[in-house]
């Protein structure tokens, strides 16, 4: 089991996301980043594009209010759904509750242990057995969250089925620059400035993914400020405020061997 640090930067970051669970979709970026990635995973995970049989359980890890969770679920057999902050789970619960979807299984955990009881069990009338495992696994925009990639990426490994395969979609770590991806006011809880590609292909690899392939799935053009604390909390960005910058991001692909 791995260590309680291993995971999202304590509370800060927790409690950061609960904060702004409830206006998160009403962030257009959120929106763009999620269908982005929903267009990258469809592309290079088997399974998951058009042809594709809808057989697959996936466990997405750090869903937030569940962007992502909506667009995978109508082509795959069940979406689990699993965010460290309650906040974000209560705005998934109400979507759900709202919509016609009904194959997204929302939990609230710190992901740390594949055998965590909150977790769905492999077998649903056996409760107290061993939990469920996994074709897919995703995570959007998570990783550069995490304290200690390592352990939550043997968690991962150890979440999927043999030959099941995680998808990882996060922004690049391509120098100093990267670090005006986020304003000053949400720093709490980035352990990071993004993703660096050689860095995590290695550490996939130590873990024991097999079949490792991270590539640049797509680039975007973000708003950022021009010096730390010029976009206020709350206060949505004027035309006359931050410029644009150019940001790629990774799709970090490996297997759990057969
Ligand atoms: C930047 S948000 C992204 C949310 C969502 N994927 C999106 O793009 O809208 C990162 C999320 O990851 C969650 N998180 C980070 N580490 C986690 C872990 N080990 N287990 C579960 N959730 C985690 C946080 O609570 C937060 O909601």
């Amino acid at each position: 089991m791995a260590s309680a640090a291993s995971s999202l930067s304590s509370h800060q970051g927790n409690e950061r996301f609960n904060k702004e669970a409830a206006a998160w979709d009403s962030n257009p970026f959120v929106h763009q980043m999620s269908a982005e990635a929903a267009k990258a995973l469809e592309k290079y995970i088997p399974g998951l594009g058009g042809n594709s049989t809808g057989n697959l359980d996936v466990l997405e890890l750090g869903c937030g209010t569940g962007l992502l969770s909506f667009m995978i679920a109508p082509k795959v057999h069940e979406v689990v759904a699993v965010d460290a902050a309650q906040g974000m789970i209560d705005v998934l619960e109400t979507k759900i509750r709202k919509s016609d979807t009904k194959n997204i299984v929302p939990v609230c955990v710190l992901l740390e242990d594949p055998e965590d009881p909150s977790l769905p069990p492999a077998d649903r009338n056996d409760p107290t057995g061993p939990r469920q495992k996994y074709d897919l696994i995703t995570s959007h925009l998570v990783l550069h969250h995490i304290p200690d990639l390592k352990s939550v990426l043997k968690t991962m490994l150890a979440c999927l089925k043999p030959g099941g395969m995680v998808g990882l979609t996060d922004f690049e770590d391509f120098g100093p620059e990267a670090k005006r991806f986020h304003p000053e006011s949400k720093m709490a809880g980035v352990e990071r400035h993004g993703i660096n590609a050689e860095w995590i292909t290695d550490l996939m690899q130590e873990v024991g993914f097999q079949n490792v392939q991270v590539k640049v799935a797509w680039e975007h053009e973000k708003r950022v400020e021009r010096w730390p604390g010029e976009f206020k909390p709350g206060v949505p960005i004027g035309q006359d405020q931050g410029e644009k910058m150019n940001f790629t991001y990774l799709l970090c692909m490996g297997q759990r061997p057969s």
